[in-house]
């Protein structure tokens, strides 16, 4: 199973996925490729840190999708890459009907919230303005409905007496950064 990483920011779980793998906890799956939106995002650098092509991929025109060229131009670089999936790490667009069936049932998103709550941008401050006391994240296949396709797994994470909106964002991402490369290796194997 080889996939490529697409981020925005700054790739703690990119960075998770690619510890997992230099550990041999990956299972069968290899990261081949890092890809972003953003020119500047630090999730670039890791892939010199990890020996892993990196490279910004212009997204065109939009703000919230990839325009067209744009999409093909995605799916032309993570083809070439030689990778049949991908994992969208903080990849803050939302994935149109023809990246979809480039990889069919292939293209896995991690989302800081027990879906189906708190979809959308910030998953994090939703659940905390609600004042849930239990929230954490989910890792699901992409589909056309935003944030809305087959989830594979979740990790639920505790809202404490004493939390303030940061330390929960410290222990949603501790979550996320176990969950996504678990759920990895497990598709890797089956
Ligand atoms: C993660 O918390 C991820 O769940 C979230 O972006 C963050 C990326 O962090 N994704 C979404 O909100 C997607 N809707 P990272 O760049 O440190 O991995």
């Amino acid at each position: 199973m080889k996939f490529a990483i697409l981020g925005s920011g700054t790739g703690s779980n990119a960075k998770a996925i690619l510890d997992a793998w230099k550990a041999g906890q990956l299972g069968k799956a290899e990261p081949v490729a890092i890809f972003s939106d953003k020119r500047d995002a630090p999730i670039l650098r890791f892939g010199e840190v990890y020996g892993v092509p990196a490279r910004y991929l212009d997204p065109g025109r939009f703000r919230t999708k990839l325009d067209p060229e744009a999409e093909q131009c995605y799916i032309n670089a993570i083809r070439a890459a030689g990778a049949d999936w991908v994992v969208l790490a903080g990849f803050m667009r939302v994935i149109k009907p023809a990246f979809l069936d480039a990889f069919p049932k292939r293209i896995l998103n991690l989302h800081p919230s027990l879906l189906p709550s708190f979809k959308g941008l910030d998953g994090i401050g939703q659940a905390w303005d609600y004042g849930v006391k239990v929230t954490g994240c989910t890792v699901h296949y992409v589909t056309a409905d935003l944030d809305g396709g087959p989830i594979i797994d979740q990790q639920a994470v505790r809202i404490e007496e004493g939390d303030t909106r940061e330390t929960l964002e410290a222990k949603v991402h501790a979550a996320e950064h176990t969950l996504l490369p678990k759920v990895i290796a497990r598709l890797s194997l089956s």
